[in-house]
């Protein structure tokens, strides 16, 4: 029975590896930490899981829908137990943006479920312009340029802190407010 259960949505894999990172400290805290893509997650995993944790990324403004069509299916089960939410953007490199109070992606998705997830945080995520399609790669680029953030098109710009994913981690693993309201 894992200890924590990490389901993520993502389009380019960076949520993902977000979830890796937050099992490997989870796991040298000795919490047995599991990764799985929300997709595949069902309502048996999240049953035999003692805390759950989505994290999911953003793209043109919004999360995938299977985030919250997830949550509406299995909110009883996920409410049964600690757990916790993450959003991963771009805007969330920008300072007040990187709280879960002030980004505005979290925010508004949050007034689309029924779920008031336990514990809440927001991550800025990763762009990799040479990896895009032409299409999307201009339309980040104009969004950066709009917004002041480097639009070199051969970039790969990492956002993330992982500092703050690490400490969110360890929160998760059992000693924070996480584990407090268990
Ligand atoms: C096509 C595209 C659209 C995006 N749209 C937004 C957006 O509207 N707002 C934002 O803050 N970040 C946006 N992002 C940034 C992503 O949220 C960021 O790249 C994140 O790391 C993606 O995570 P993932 O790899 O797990 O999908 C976009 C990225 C791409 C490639």
């Amino acid at each position: 029975m894992p200890d924590l259960l990490l389901a993520y949505s993502t389009t380019d894999g960076h949520t993902r590896h977000i979830c890796e990172r937050i099992a490997e400290v989870a796991r040298a805290q000795g919490c047995a930490a599991r990764v799985m893509p929300l997709a595949q997650c069902r309502a048996e995993d999240v049953a035999a899981a003692a805390r759950f944790v989505i994290g999911a990324s953003i793209r043109y403004g919004k999360h995938q829908p299977e985030v919250a069509q997830f949550v509406n299916a299995h909110q009883a089960l996920i409410d049964a137990r600690p757990n916790a939410f993450f959003s991963v953007n771009v805007v969330a490199r920008k300072p007040g943006k990187d709280r879960p109070d002030g980004n505005p992606y979290l925010q508004k998705w949050l007034r689309t479920v029924r779920w008031k997830p336990q514990r809440l945080e927001v991550f800025a995520g990763r762009i990799d312009f040479p990896a895009l399609r032409w299409g999307d790669r201009t339309m980040i680029r104009f969004i950066m340029w709009m917004t002041r953030g480097p639009t070199d098109p051969t970039a790969v710009v990492e956002f993330t802190d992982w500092r703050r994913v690490e400490a969110f981690a360890r929160e998760l693993a059992g000693r924070g407010a996480l584990a407090r309201a268990a």
